[in-house]
Order: structure tokens, then sequence, then C-alpha cells
């Protein structure tokens, strides 16, 4: 790195009350990797098990002999965990402070007492519906606390719950239906962002047209905006006819600590996004002991993050670490800048919130309207401010410090994966110096460790390729389905080791710097999109022969999409259809995935075999034509010339 990095050291008086001081880190860490069945079965204890795990770790990333067991023999229901072990003594805390997306609309306090009637109430509706353990359940719904009572429902009866985030069109939706064969769908009748609407109902009917779709019995909805919808009988139910009249306790399942708690579909470098699995055990040990350490929780915390329930950091730090730990989560429904780019912060003096964990991509949004928004208010209940999604630059760190939090509170920048189930590298307030940038230290029982293009390990300070050399409790068991997929994505690459899929730096310090994907994963606002599921989608547009999709820097989004797309012989380029096309990705994927650029490519550089060079097209995409690089294994050179001119402009 060319600049010089500032070092923001541990501030005393945090460190003064915080969890951990830099010698424990230091300790704890050292303890968990030299005897991780003594650390993680100490930290097991912090749920409540029906039968307590008498065997920890059972792992081994050796293919000949691949396993990954945690808390095998151990038993527990997630939802217990989750509210009925506090209602002795937290019964009347809330849970859930839910904001809704109008400012004028009261917010609402669901206390643990409430929820687990709620939730129980819905358990019970489930099975009356005929829902049992192992059975997959989908979840497509708005920020509201029914996503929440949604979840917890399902954990309660065993069925496995696969979320799928509200901004995914029907295609998409279909997909996932298909891929787990759901029996029953949870939505609502529309979403509200912003004061928009979006059809939720309507999405599901559509995608309940396309093929590989039948599975679904049951469609359960949520009346939330109150607009019309059709109601298909008896395949359609109203949530609220179902619930009504339910008991308000329901005997929970009694869960294997392996057994599946949910899916979630996260995009890969081919094909169809894979479902991502978690277990019980192992995943609510990770997600409420990281939720704690890194947020450094405290009773009276008012907790907020800002993610979607559609992703997996709605999953392990909105619902199932906070509150396994009994937290008050704040729920938002809406945006940050509605009514204004305000809201964020207006909200966090509302509620007093203290800790606020949010993405780099809505910093540098809100960045860009300036200091004053943010300093007209006041954010003195803010103690502990965290990032996660993607790389956050040192610019918008430091505005996050400085601005939102005044100097005053640490800043967790947390590197994770849909894949990892939690927090794997992350500064601990209070414990470990803070670098504007970096993620800094891996979390205790973490092993990470930088890779060469031949796997060789790298060490000291080196740049490579980042894997884990072993297991934590909230890994991904699986692919949902395709075990094989599971293996060969992860862990043929670097053998004996889970391969991350981001690049990383490691300085003097000890310090991991990630530097971003380094497969055909485009990361757009914390969000991953693959460039295969793109070009999939451009390419079965009538008029489309040849599509190839890039990512490149895009100053809000981190990375933007690119797209070179080539017609069929006849087709004529024009703005039109290029409209035409990036709204046909839209509609086949969801807004998510929209373009941001889409250059047409008479022809696209190959090699002599065939295969497209990407590193050229990202190149070209970046707008650096001098970096092309080696192009001597290129088919046909003036392909990139053309290419290279178009983008120019020339
Ligand atoms: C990818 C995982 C983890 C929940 C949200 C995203 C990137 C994530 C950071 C960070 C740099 C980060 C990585 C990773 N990423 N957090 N703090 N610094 N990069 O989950 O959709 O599974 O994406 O997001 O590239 O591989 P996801």
């Amino acid at each position: 790195m060319t600049h010089p990095v500032t070092v923001y050291p541990t501030d005393a008086d945090f460190a003064a009350k915080s969890r951990y001081r830099r010698e424990d880190y230091e300790r704890l860490y050292a303890e968990s990797v030299a005897d991780p069945d003594a650390f993680w079965g100490g930290v097991a204890k912090r749920l409540d098990w029906f039968k307590a795990p008498t065997k920890i770790k059972n792992v081994s990333f050796d293919l000949a002999d691949f396993r990954i067991h945690w808390y095998e023999d151990g038993e527990l229901n997630a939802s217990v965990n989750c509210l009925d072990r506090h209602l002795a003594e937290r019964g009347d805390k809330t849970a859930l402070l839910f904001e809704h997306d109008d400012p004028n609309l009261p917010a609402e306090h669901i206390s643990y007492r409430e929820l687990h009637a709620r939730v129980c109430r819905l358990a019970n509706a489930l099975r009356n519906l005929g829902v049992k353990k192992g059975d997959r359940i989908t979840i497509y719904l708005p920020m509201i606390p029914e996503a929440v009572v949604a979840m917890l429902a399902c954990a309660r009866v065993g069925a496995i719950h696969s979320v799928v985030f509200g901004g995914f069109a029907p295609n998409s939706i279909a997909d996932r239906v298909a891929d787990c064969a759901s029996k029953l769908v949870i939505t609502a009748d529309e979403g509200l962002r912003g004061s928009k609407k979006i059809p939720l109902k309507a999405n599901v009917d559509a995608a309940l047209k396309l093929p590989g779709t039948n599975s679904v019995e049951t469609v359960l909805v949520v009346r939330h905006t109150g607009a019309a919808v059709d109601m298909q009988m008896p395949r359609d139910r109203w949530y609220d006819a179902v619930v009504e009249g339910q008991p308000e306790t329901c005997e929970p399942e009694r869960m294997n600590a392996e057994d599946p708690l949910f899916i979630l579909y996260t995009s890969g470098s081919t094909g169809k996004p894979k479902g991502v699995l978690h277990t019980t055990g192992g995943y609510l040990v990770y997600a409420s002991f990281t939720h704690e350490a890194v947020f450094d929780l405290r009773e009276d915390d008012i907790y907020w993050c800002t993610a979607d329930v559609g992703w997996v950091t709605g999953h392990s730090y909105i619902v199932y670490g906070p509150l396994a730990n009994g937290a008050t989560a704040l729920v938002f429904e809406g945006v940050p800048n509605y009514p204004d780019v305000s809201r964020f912060w207006n909200v966090i003096d509302k509620h007093k919130v203290s800790v606020f964990y949010t993405a780099p991509t809505a910093i540098r949004a809100l960045m860009r309207d300036g200091d004053e928004p943010v300093k007209k208010t006041s954010r003195a209940s803010l103690r502990l401010l965290g990032t996660v999604g993607e790389p956050i630059n040192p610019e918008a760190w430091r505005w996050y410090y400085e601005v939102v939090g005044d100097s005053r509170c640490p800043i967790v920048d947390t590197w994770w994966q849909t894949e990892t189930g939690g927090i794997l590298i992350t500064p601990l307030a209070g414990a470990i110096d803070l670098k504007p940038g970096s993620a800094s230290k891996p979390f205790f029982g973490v092993q990470p460790a930088l890779v060469d293009a031949n796997g060789g390990e790298l060490e000291g300070e080196a740049e490579g390729n980042l894997v884990l050399k072993d297991s934590w409790p909230g890994q991904m068991r699986t692919v949902y389905g395709d075990h094989p997929r599971f293996i060969e994505t992860y862990f043929k690459t670097y053998p004996g080791s889970y391969f991350t899929g981001d690049g990383c730096r490691r300085d003097a310090d000890g310090y991991y710097w990630i530097t971003g994907r380094v497969d055909d994963v485009i990361n757009v606002s914390g969000h991953r999109i693959g460039t295969a599921e793109v070009e999939s989608a451009l390419v079965s547009h009538p008029k489309v022969a040849e599509a190839a999709v890039v990512g490149f820097p895009h100053d809000l989004k981190g990375q933007g999409i690119y797209a070179y797309v080539t017609l069929i012989a006849g087709e004529a380029q024009n703005d039109d259809l290029r409209k035409e096309l990036v709204a046909w990705v839209r509609k086949e994927i969801g807004p998510i995935a929209t373009p941001d650029h889409l250059q047409w490519a008479p022809g696209l550089p190959k090699t002599r075999s065939g295969k497209i060079m990407r590193r050229i097209l990202r190149k070209i995409a970046e707008n650096a034509p001098d970096q092309l690089g080696d192009t001597s294994t290129l088919a046909d050179p003036s392909v990139v010339e053309s290419l290279v001119n178009e983008r120019l402009g020339k």
C-alpha cells in the first residue's frame, strides 16, 4: 500500500468496560486454536440444550475422509433458545423494536413474552397445515416482525426455512422454491420501501406458475399494506386467519445439533445460486457468541443491524444472534434516504440505539450528502459501530468514525460470508487497535491463511488467496441437495482448506485486508451476484447471441455490473434495445442484478480454445485499456481493439 495507514488505538474508556482487552484476545485466541474441544465445549454452555453435547468437534477437510460435525450428540431447539429461556427474566424486555417505513406510524415494541406467543401461534398453525420436521418453507416477506416470527416458527417445528430477499423477481423465487421443493410459502400482500410498493404476493403468484414449483401446497399471506391481492383458494390463506385462536404455547421439536436450521441461497461463480445449508447447534452457538463478543453486548443495548432478513446478516445478526442473547433488536422496514437522508440518525435518536451495524455502500451514499444531515442529529446514544458486506474504503471509514460516531465509537469491520454463518475476521473493540479498511484479526478459533496460486502457504507480510485451515461451529455443512458441489466449490482448490473466494493481504502487524473476490462473483452494494447468472439472463433474450459480464469499480456500490452483449446476426444495436435488455435482466433476476453498463460487443475476446478472457473485459470496463496485460493468447486481437474503441467512445 502506498498511502500511510493511521492506526486508531483502542480507546482507554471503552477498554475499561469492554468484554475483552488486548491480553484477553491473545490468550483466548491461543487457547481456542490449541484446544478447540475445550474452547467450543465451553462456549456451547451459553445455550440451553435438551441434551448437552458430549462430542464437540468432529471435522476433517481431507477429501478421503470429509466431515464437518459439531456438537453431534447434542439436542436443542433454536426457537427455545431465542424465546422460552428468556421468559423468566426478560419476559417484558423488548425483543423486537419495529420501525415502519413511514416515520409517522408508531414504532412497535414486541416483548419476549409477546414474541414467544406469536411464534407459538404460527408454529401451531404450521403443524395444522401439515408441516413436519424437515419440510422446507420459503419466506418472502418485507422487513416486518412477521419475518422474524416466521423464521422462529419454522425453527420451532423443525421445518427448514429458506428466506428469499424481497428484491428478487418471480424467476428467482421459482428457482429457489423448486430447488428445495418448498411445501409452503409465507409472503405479504405488499412490501414498502421508501413509500414504494413491492408487489410481493403478485410475485409469488407469478413464480408459482413457473415449472418445478408444484411442491407448494399452501401460501400464507400477511396483510401488511392492505392492498387487494388475488387469493387462489384453497392454496392461499390469510396469515391472520390461520393464527387466530391458536394456543400461545407450542411444544418445540427436539432437534439434533446437526439437523438443518435453514437454507439460504447465494450466488456462486457458476450456474444457479446454491442453497447454503446451516445446521442448528453449531450455527446458533457461533451466531450468539460472535454477536455478544463482536458487538460487546450489554443487557441494556438497543442494537440495530440495518440488513434485510433476506441475507445472512439478517439471519445471524438480527434474528438468531441477538434473540439467543436476549437482546433488543431493531427491525427497520425502510431505507436510509426516506423521507430524507437523516432517517438512520433520526431512528438512532428516537430509539436511543447504542450499537449500529450497516454496510459500506450505505455509508458512502449518505456521505455524499455531506455532514449536515448527520450533525443535526444527536447520536449520543451510540457507543459502537460496525460494517459488513464489502471492503470499506478508508475515506468512508473515517467519515463513519468522525462524523457518525463523533470520534467516540470504535468501528468493527466484520468480514464473513453466507457460508461462514457468522463473523470470522474482525476487530474486538477494546482489545484490537483499528486500522481503517482492515477487518483486522481472526475471531477466536478461526485460522486464516494466505496461499499462492499453487496452494503454497505464504508467511508474514503477503498477499494471496484467503483460505481457512480449520472449521468453526458456524460453518455451512453442505449445498442443499448437492454435496459434490459443496466439496468442489470450497475444498478442491486448496486441498485441506476451505477456500473463501476472496483475495487478501496481511500486513506486518498480522492484520488482514480483504481485497475482494477472486472468482466470477461481483459484490454489488454488499450483495453477491454471479456473473454467470446475469449472462444466462441476457442470453435468454431472443435477440442476444452471447454475453459476458464482469464487475467494475463503482463509487457507491463498490462494484457495478458491466455487461458485454453480442446480438444475433441482423439485430440492430440501439439504445432502445439496450434499455430493453437492462429491463429484461431486472425482470429475470430482480432489481439487484440490474446492469450498470451494457456495451455492444461485435465479438468477445477469446482464447484459441474459445474461453472468454474476462481479465481483459474487466480492464476495458475499468477504462484501463493500457493495462490489458498479455494478449498473445487471443484468437482474434482485433476484437479487443474494437471493444476498447467503443468504450472510449471513438
Ligand atoms: C463476501 C460474502 C457477510 C454478510 C454479508 C455478505 C465480502 C463481506 C466484508 C468485509 C471485505 C467483505 C467478501 C465475502 N465481504 N464482508 N468486512 N470486508 N469484504 O455475505 O453475500 O455471502 O458475501 O462479501 O467478498 O466473500 P455474502
